[in-house]
C-alpha cells in the first residue's frame, strides 16, 4: 500500500490543522513528558557523606514478616549489633518472631516488642536508644516510616522500593539531606556474587565503553500474591490487582545502574514503558472464587499485565531494558546483561561472558575471567554470608556492610538519591503505561551533582571490613 505522509495529513483531516495545531500537540506532549521533573537546589549532598561512627549499632525493626524475620537473623550474626526493638502491626507476627528468636543460636538482645495499632511504630522510632531503623513493611509504608524515622534522628534501611510516587521520592531525598541520616534502599541484589563480578568487570574496563543493559524481575509469584497466609489484609494482591507498570524496578535495575554510573557520572534521562494484558491474575481470583467468598473482591479488579517492559536512555546514550513480571511460569530471571564496546556478561540462564561474535567463553575461561575480578567483599567475608544465608547470601552481605560501615563511619555504597531515582521507575513506569507508553523524564534528585559525585559502592573494601560475621 502506497501510503505516503502526505496521504496520511489529507485523509486525517490534519492538513487544515496546520503548523500551529502540530506544535500545540507538541507542548502537550513535551509538558506531559516532564510532568515529573523541577528545578531545586540541594541543600547537603548525601552521596559520599560519612556519618560518625558508631561502636555498637542500635537496631529496631518495623514489619515481622518474612524480611523482618530475616533481618534478625542476619543482625544476630554480625558483630557490633545490638536489636533493640521489634514492632509490628498484628501481635502474632510479634509471637511468632519472638519464638523464632528463642530458637536463634546465641541470641543475646534484649528485645523490647511494639504491636497492636496501625502506628505502634512510632513509638520504636521515638526511642532514644536507636540509630538505625530497619523498615520491612508493606510497600506504601516505606516512605512514612523512613521520613518519620530520619526526623527522630534515626539512620534508616528500608526494604524495596523505597518509594511508590515521585512526591515520595522528594520527600526521602529532602528529609536524608536535612536531617543528614542515612536513607538506605536494600537492593540484595547489589550484593549477588556473580552481580558483584559484573561491576568489578566494568570497573576494570573488561568491557569498554558501557552501551546496554538488560535487566527484569521475573518470578512467579501467583501462588504467594493470593496466598491468604500473607500478614496484613492480602497487600500484595492489592498491589498487583490495581497498579500497572513496573512495580518492583530494583532487582533488574540496581547493578545495572552502578555500572553506568547512574547519579555518579551519568543519569536517567527518560523512559518508555508498556504492558501487556493480563492474562492469569484475573483467571486465578476467579477460579479461587467459585471455592472460597474470601477471593469474591479480587475478582474482575484492574489487574497488573503479565509482563512490563521499559526502556531508559542515560544521558551519555546508554539504553537499559527492564521487565517485570511475577505471574507467567517462567524460571526465575533478573537476566543482568551487560554489553559493551569490548564486552559482555549476563546472570541468566547462566552466568556467562563473552568478548567475541562466535559465542559465550569456555568453563575455563569464564572461571579465570570470573576468578581475576571476584572482589575483596566476596573473598573476606563471601563463605561467612553463605553460611549465614539469605537469597544464597547477599542478604548477609548487604547487613553485614552497611553495619561495617556504620560502625566506621564511612559513607554507605548506596544513598538516598539510588533510592529516589531506581524507585522512581514505578510511578513513572505507570504513567507512561497509562499513556500509551509515552516518554516520560526522570526527576534528577541529585540537584546537578550526578556530574561530579564519584562512584560509591566499594567491593574492594578500600575503607572498612573488619566487622566480624559469626555464622
Ligand atoms: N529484597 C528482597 O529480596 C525481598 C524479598 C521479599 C520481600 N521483599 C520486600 O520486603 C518487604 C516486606 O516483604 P515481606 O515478604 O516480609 O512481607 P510480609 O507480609 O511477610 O511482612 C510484612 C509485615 O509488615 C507488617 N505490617 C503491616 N502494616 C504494618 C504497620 N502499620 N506497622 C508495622 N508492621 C506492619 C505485616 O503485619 C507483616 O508482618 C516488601 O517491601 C517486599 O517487597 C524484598
Amino acid at each position: 500500500m502506497n501510503y505516503n505522509r502526505r496521504d496520511f495529513f489529507k485523509t486525517s483531516g490534519l492538513a487544515t490543522l496546520g503548523l500551529a495545531g502540530l506544535s500545540a500537540f507538541g507542548n502537550n506532549a513535551e509538558s506531559m513528558r516532564s510532568k515529573f521533573t523541577k528545578e531545586r537546589k540541594q541543600e547537603f549532598n548525601m552521596h559520599g557523606y560519612a556519618a560518625p561512627a558508631l561502636d555498637v549499632v542500635r537496631v529496631g525493626i518495623i514489619g515481622m514478616g518474612g524480611r523482618g524475620n530475616g533481618a534478625v537473623n542476619r543482625l544476630n550474626a554480625i558483630e557490633g549489633t545490638e536489636i533493640k526493638a521489634i514492632c509490628d502491626v498484628e501481635e502474632d507476627a510479634i509471637a511468632n518472631a519472638l519464638s523464632r528468636i528463642e530458637r536463634l543460636p546465641n541470641f543475646d538482645h534484649d528485645v523490647d516488642t511494639y504491636y497492636g495499632e496501625e502506628d505502634s511504630w512510632k513509638k520504636l522510632c521515638d526511642r532514644d536508644d536507636i540509630d538505625l531503623v530497619i523498615v520491612t513493611t508493606p510497600w506504601h509504608l516505606h516512605t512514612p516510616q523512613c521520613v518519620y524515622a530520619m526526623e527522630s534522628g534515626k539512620h534508616v534501611a528500608t526494604e524495596i522500593p523505597a518509594a511508590q510516587t515521585i512526591e515520595e521520592c522528594w520527600q526521602l531525598v529532602e528529609t536524608s539531606e536535612r536531617t543528614r541520616k542515612h536513607c538506605l534502599q536494600m537492593t540484595n541484589v547489589c550484593y549477588s556474587f556473580f552481580e558483584m563480578v559484573t561491576l568489578n568487570m566494568a570497573r576494570g574496563g573488561f568491557f569498554g565503553d558501557i552501551v546496554h543493559g538488560d535487566g527484569a524481575y521475573i518470578h512467579q509469584l501467583i501462588t504467594h500474591n493470593f496466598s491468604k497466609r500473607q500478614y496484613h489484609n492480602m497487600w500484595r494482591l492489592r498491589e498487583n490487582s490495581t497498579r500497572n507498570g513496573n512495580l518492583y524496578p530494583h532487582h533488574g535495575l540496581g547493578t545495572m545502574a552502578q555500572i553506568m554510573d547512574i547519579n555518579h557520572g551519568d543519569k536517567m534521562d527518560y523512559m518508555v514503558s508498556v504492558s501487556g494484558h493480563d492474562f492469569m491474575m484475573n483467571k486465578k481470583a476467579k477460579e479461587l472464587a467459585a471455592e472460597d467468598s474470601f477471593y469474591e473482591e479480587y475478582v474482575d479488579r484492574d489487574y497488573r499485565g503479565n509482563m512490563n517492559t521499559s526502556i531508559i536512555k542515560t544521558h551519555k546514550g546508554r539504553t537499559m531494558m527492564l521487565q517485570h513480571d511475577v505471574t507467567s511460569p517462567r524460571p526465575y530471571s533478573r537476566i543482568h546483561q551487560i554489553s559493551g564496546t569490548k564486552g559482555i556478561a549476563r546472570t541468566y540462564p547462566r552466568p556467562q561472558i563473552s568478548d567475541r561474535y562466535q559465542g559465550w567463553f569456555s568453563d575455563e575461561e569464564f572461571a579465570e575471567i570470573e576468578a581475576e575480578y571476584t572482589p575483596e567483599i566476596t573473598k573476606r567475608v563471601g563463605e561467612m554470608a553463605r553460611q549465614v544465608g539469605g537469597h544464597g547470601g547477599m542478604d548477609t552481605l548487604l547487613m553485614w556492610r552497611l553495619i561495617d560501615c556504620l560502625r566506621h563511619g564511612i559513607a554507605l555504597d548506596m544513598n538516598v538519591y539510588d533510592a529516589a531515582s531506581w524507585s522512581a521507575v514505578v510511578p513513572l513506569s505507570e504513567y507512561s503505561v497509562a499513556n500509551m507508553g509515552i516518554p516520560v523524564d526522570f526527576p534528577d534528585f541529585t540537584a546537578g551533582s550526578w556530574q561530579t559525585n564519584q562512584p560509591q559502592m566499594d567491593v574492594q573494601l578500600e575503607k572498612g571490613g573488619s566487622t566480624r560475621i559469626i555464622a
